[in-house]
């Protein structure tokens, strides 16, 4: 039944495009018409096509709801699309009931049209992206530096100040004493002193500035002028906060997965170093017809996918699940609830890198075979509810840094090791925070120190 509803949903833009074939065929029909009575409509051609534009767009708008379901569409256009879209399909309905009188209906017939064409872009933005309809399409090729060998200040954090500040804060103005065009000047400050603390972006100026409202006659960059992105600010905060190091690079760092994407696209990189998405996405429909699985792709431009075995029950077994792996990295959420996989089936786990949401309840997969987890660094969240799993799991899962959320109900787990075990990953994750913490102020000593120096060199540079 899934799968028909799937298939009928994955109908919708294919079927789109009649209603708004008819419509504007009709739309051509009544104002040839008009100007060349020659050409005149009769009253059953009009009642003829406006019908099958009625009927299809009904269609169109059923099958539609059966798509935004299965899809992870950006909700904002969706939901536009859907608003648009039920809208022409009402004004159809209200064209075939005032088809008689001349003047309203030729006025709801253009109102119609605008409808029409707004719900048609917005479907087509969501298929296809935003740069769909620019004469500029941006490619993979603007890569500045390769994210290996890149530095995070002098690839990504000064290139930004570039950008935004230094019209103002360089060599040929630099307003409130401030120069944001080299490491050096950056480091010596404004008339106020230190623009950043490394460490604590809250409580530097350069931020403080930046989140004052725009209306504030300090707001930087100044009313008027282009601002910062939220990825940008974004950006910055974290530079800051981690130490605001100047001479690492990115490889050296440990960089948060969205803040890895924001560098990543300041750098000119595609998001993710992944398999090409049109490759993954042919593969995974091949075996989504060959096992029944459901595979949804996260975003519309993201390569990474969803997998969803849970409707194949003890059909999928660790066989499929090899056969699965292919699309190893490309997956992030895997469901294989239900499923008769085994311990045997998930040493094919390993290569989903990027898995992040797993579910394996009611399965017959026990504490012995969730060692097979262990390569799984981005796991955030894993389902072991109703399987055979005992206190055992603690010492197999131990290592995964990333876990926030595991689903233990109805297993042998007692009480007592959930517990301990929460104890102990919660101080895990504290001490990596920590560890985190202690290198940044590391970075910062060796910013004072910098700044120490600066000051002597130049002792009258500042008031
Ligand atoms: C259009 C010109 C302009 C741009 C662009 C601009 N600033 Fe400024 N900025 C000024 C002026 C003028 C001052 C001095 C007046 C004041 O203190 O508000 C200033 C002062 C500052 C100060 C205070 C220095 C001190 O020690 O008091 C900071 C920090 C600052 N800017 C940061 C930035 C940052 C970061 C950017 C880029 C994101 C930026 N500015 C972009 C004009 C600009």
């Amino acid at each position: 039944m899934q799968l028909i509803v799937n298939f009928l949903g994955r109908l919708h833009p294919l079927v789109g495009h009649l209603p708004i074939g008819f419509f504007i065929f009709l739309i051509i029909l009544e104002y040839t018409g008009y100007w060349n009575k020659k050409f005149k409509l009769s009253a059953s051609i009009r009642h003829f096509t406006l019908t099958l534009s009625i009927l299809f767009a009904v269609l169109t708008a059923t099958f539609g709801l059966l798509l935004a379901q299965q899809s992870n569409y950006s909700a904002f256009l969706l939901n536009q699309h859907r608003l648009y879209s039920l809208i022409f399909t009402a004004l159809t309905l209200i064209l075939y009931s005032i088809r008689n009188r001349v003047f309203v209906y030729r006025l709801v017939l253009v109102v119609s049209l605008f409808f029409l064409i707004v719900a048609g872009h917005l479907g087509a933005r969501l298929t296809h992206g935003d740069n769909y309809f620019s004469l500029i399409q941006h490619q993979d090729s603007n890569l500045k530096v390769h994210p290996q060998t890149a530095l995070i200040y002098s690839d990504v954090i000064q290139p930004l100040f570039q950008e935004r500040c230094v019209a103002c804060h360089g060599s040929a103005k630099n307003n409130g004493d401030l120069r944001l065009d080299t490491n050096e000047e950056m480091l010596k400050g404004g008339k106020t002193g230190f623009v950043f603390k490394a460490g604590d972006a809250t409580s530097s100026l350069i931020i403080k500035r930046i989140h004052l409202s725009l209306d504030s006659k300090e707001h930087m960059p100044p009313k008027g002028k282009v601002q910062l992105s939220e990825d940008e600010d974004a950006l910055l905060q974290w530079w800051i906060d981690i130490g605001a190091p100047t001479n690492k690079h990115i490889s050296d760092i440990s960089v948060p997965t969205y803040m890895l994407d924001i560098i990543y696209a300041k750098l000119g990189v595609p998001p993710t170093p992944l398999p090409d998405r049109l490759s993954i996405l042919e593969r995974a429909h091949v075996l989504e017809s060959k096992f029944g699985i459901i595979v949804h792709s996260l975003s519309a431009e993201s390569p990474y996918i969803e997998v969803n075995a849970r409707f194949c029950g003890n059909k999928f077994g660790d066989d499929q699940l090899r056969e699965i792996a292919d699309l190893g990295p490309a997956i992030q959420v895997l469901d294989l609830g239900l499923t008769g996989v085994t311990d045997r089936g998930l040493v094919y786990l390993g290569g989903m890198k990027h898995l992040q949401r797993l579910q394996l309840d009611h399965t017959r997969v026990t504490s012995a075979g969730l060692g097979a987890l262990e390569p799984l660094t981005q796991l955030e969240s894993l389902n072991l509810y109703s399987t055979a799993i005992d206190d055992l799991v603690f010492k197999q899962i131990k290592s995964l840094p990333s876990l926030r959320h595991l689903y233990l109900w109805n297993t042998q787990v007692s009480k007592s090791a959930a517990k301990t075990w929460e104890i102990e990953h919660t101080n895990l994750l504290r001490k990596k925070h920590f560890a985190e913490q202690i290198e940044s102020i590391k970075d910062q000593m060796t910013h004072e120190d910098a700044s120490a120096n600066v000051g002597e060199s130049f002792p009258n540079s500042k008031k």
